[in-house]
């Protein structure tokens, strides 16, 4: 039987579900109100006689169909593929994926279908699912011509995919359970997403300073190496708005203290000067507790059967556990000023030598066992983690290297060891379908154009974070990571270029932040990803439909990032419709690939027609009552609006109070109408 919950979102169950599930341990309550505004659903594509469940020692299997033509996305954070449709999904959380398995650092049991239905199997065990992968025997008994491959033998011929043409199924196995909740989610791509993300509390809004540029230390500084580098990078004018301290601020971190380490020997006072230069400070840390913590003792009891790198495990299915580590992280460090952790190491990394993971066979007080807290494990230390700034009624925006299902309304972006750019441009496209956020962090770089590059993508990001932790000197002084460690920076006139190209870079993405401040508070409102790939705009545009490394970033612009591999030149598909160059200088009909050529400096971009695109002077500083110089770029001829959302950017009090919002609009005589600011503290009209 299939159950209505809310306008279009359905329930299906069998048997006896298990007690630990993401429906049971989520984050926020669904946002009703905004699901029962969305217009009437469209009819949900599968009924529950189209679904098969059989429950027995291996677990449950349910069967549903699948046609020929559709596609498939989702299953969380996937950097190796994009569509997977004909694959075989494994949804266990890896800290490694070097595989397309569907193994992720957050992979999450939903997925999204062409054939108009999103579909959460609620579990935390390593489900797996067959997206049309398999044929029922005796499908292929009329397929009965022989030997034809052999006749010009090649491999293509040999391992050409051999695709059911007429039924496929999806088959969902989920091991151990005796029983499983699905919810479906009804809509075309765009609409089931938000659905999803509206069902799971709906989207972040972060706080603005999480929106600026990031900038994480090396990780051998010490308390004055920190506040050196704070002040070059204001002396070199460079919009930074966070730093963050890596392992080295621990008194012991491979497992952690969370107590300083004596290279800090005032902590408080380095926050003071640091917030009073206008810098948020985050914290690198993971969950592994170390015997000499303060935390050890009272976690004890409250912790797994085994221990990571010598140190508990807590278990954040159990309230208590969530309490302790959340009251201590309160008292010592959020009250002290910290904004955000780096929520590390909780993706599993059991490919590697010695204890760095626990088994699945692991047992946990709460009564999870060590398969489900592996896959639970980020998105619970990251609620544990929210708790203090809940209680001090500040936001955050945080990192970290897990997450799960329902995770949306979570203020946590992942990142990734891997590097590879092109992969890390994809993960900015799948990550949108399962209301997940993710940076392309950038690290080392191979020469200045790998590092330009890199950071065009990352601006375009939900958090754009240069990650330094390995390097001394900030990499566009030094990118070789040998030569920064020796402090043998660049010659002084290659330095100076890079400098300034960097500083361009960092404060375009100033420039747009009351334009991506809005975007954010429109998922929060709708559901709709900030940041998402073309297909979830334009499906109705096949072409668009296999497109991973070309994006769009809020409302209007697509984003078209090169790598260094491209060597300036790259296609973009603009989508059907009118589309233009982001000076304005250029028009363009959608509906075809394009060849662009950039400089290293250069992003392309292109502005969708009938844009009005807010766009803020270069500041290099946020401070606690931020302004922006305004200007509004105007883009085609027709009627255009857009809204500029404005609150403290700090507090939760938006929850409650909601925003101010302020739209501009151009009619359909071309004149554009700008609404008086007077009340706005936050912006105004450049003259
Ligand atoms: C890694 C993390 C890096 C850095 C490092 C410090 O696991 O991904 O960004 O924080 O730990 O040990």
């Amino acid at each position: 039987m299939l159950q209505n919950l809310a306008n279009g979102i359905w329930k299906i169950s069998w048997g006896e579900p298990e007690i630990h599930t993401p429906l049971q341990h989520r984050p926020m309550p669904p946002a009703a109100e905004k699901l029962q505004a969305l217009p009437a659903a469209p009819p949900l594509p599968l009924q529950a006689a189209d679904f098969d469940c059989q429950i027995n020692r291996r677990g449950v299997t349910i069967r549903l169909p699948m046609g020929p033509t559709e596609d498939i996305y989702g299953f969380g954070l996937q950097l190796l593929s994009f569509n997977h449709a004909g694959k075989k999904r494994h949804i266990k959380v890896n800290s490694d994926p070097r595989i397309d398995t569907g193994e992720s650092h957050a992979p999450v049991p939903f997925y999204l279908s062409t054939a108009g239905y999103g579909l959460l199997v609620d579990s935390y065990r390593y489900v797996t699912f067959y997206m049309g992968t398999s044929t029922d025997r005796g499908a292929s008994s009329a397929e009965t011509a022989v030997n034809q491959q052999h006749q010009e033998f090649s491999e293509d011929a040999l391992y050409a995919l051999k695709r059911s043409k007429e039924i496929r199924h999806v088959i969902i196995e989920i091991p151990v359970a005796q029983g499983a909740d699905l919810y479906l989610f009804a809509g075309n791509l765009q609409q089931a997403v938000c659905r999803y993300n509206l069902f799971s509390g709906g989207g972040v809004v972060p706080p603005l300073w999480g929106l600026g540029n990031w900038y994480r230390v090396y990780g051998g500084s010490d308390q004055t190496q920190v506040l050196n580098l704070a002040r070059q990078l204001r002396d070199e004018a460079m919009p930074i708005t966070v730093l963050g301290l890596e392992p080295g601020w621990h008194s012991h971190s491979y497992s952690c203290t969370y107590e300083w380490s004596d290279l800090f020997p005032q902590p408080e006072r380095m926050i003071q000067q640091l917030t009073a230069e206008n810098y948020q400070l985050n914290l690198w840390e993971h969950a592994y507790v170390y015997p000499a913590s303060p935390l050890y003792s009272a976690l004890k009891e409250h912790s797994g059967s085994y221990e990571v790198w010598h140190g508990l495990v807590p278990d954040f299915a159990d309230p208590l556990a969530r309490q302790i580590f959340a009251d201590y992280h309160k008292t010592h460090l959020v009250d002290a000023g910290i904004a955000g952790f780096k929520l590390d190491e909780c993706d599993n990394s059991d490919n590697n030598p010695s204890n760095w993971g626990f088994p699945d066979s692991a047992a946990f007080p709460s009564g999870m066992d060590g398969e489900q807290m592996h896959n639970a494990l980020g998105q619970l230390y990251q609620m544990t983690l929210l708790q203090p700034f809940v209680q001090a009624k500040r936001r955050t925006l945080s990192q970290v290297r897990s997450s799960g299902a329902l995770a949306t309304g979570l203020p946590y972006v992942l990142y990734s060891d891997l590097y590879d750019h092109k992969e890390f441009i994809r993960g900015l496209c799948t990550a949108a379908f399962s209301g997940l956020l993710w940076t392309p962090e950038v690290r080392s770089c191979q020469d200045a154009e790998d590092l330009l590059r890199r950071l065009e993508t990352v601006i375009f990001s939900p958090l754009a974070l240069l990650n330094c932790w390995r390097i001394p000197n900030p990499p566009w002084q030094q990118y070789d990571i040998d030569l920064n460690l020796q402090h043998k920076l660049l010659a002084k006139a290659p330095r100076q270029a890079l400098t300034a190209a960097v500083r361009k870079i960092l404060q375009l993405r100033l420039r747009l932040l009351p334009y991506l401040y809005s975007a954010f508070v429109d998922y929060y409102l709708s559901g709709r990803p900030p940041i998402r790939p073309l297909v979830l705009d334009f499906e109705t545009d096949p072409e668009t439909h296999s497109i991973d490394d070309a994006f769009m970033f809020g409302p209007s612009l697509l984003v078209c990032p090169l790598t260094k591999a491209d060597q300036g030149r790259r296609k973009v598909y603009l989508p059907v419709g009118t589309w233009y160059s982001f000076d304005g200088a250029e028009r363009y009909d959608g509906g075809q690939w394009l060849q662009v050529t950039a400089a290293a400096d250069e992003i392309p971009l292109f502005v969708r027609d009938n844009t009005l695109l807010p766009l803020a002077q270069p500041v290099t500083q946020l401070t606690d009552q931020p302004s922006f110089l305004l200007t509004v770029q105007s883009y085609g001829q027709g009627p255009a609006s857009c809204v500029l959302y404005e609150d403290d950017f700090v507090s939760l009090d938006y929850q409650q109070q909601g925003f101010k919002a302020y739209t501009v609009s151009r009619t359909a005589d071309g004149s554009v109408h700008y609404p008086d600011l007077g009340a706005s503290h936050a912006y105004s009209w450049q003259a």
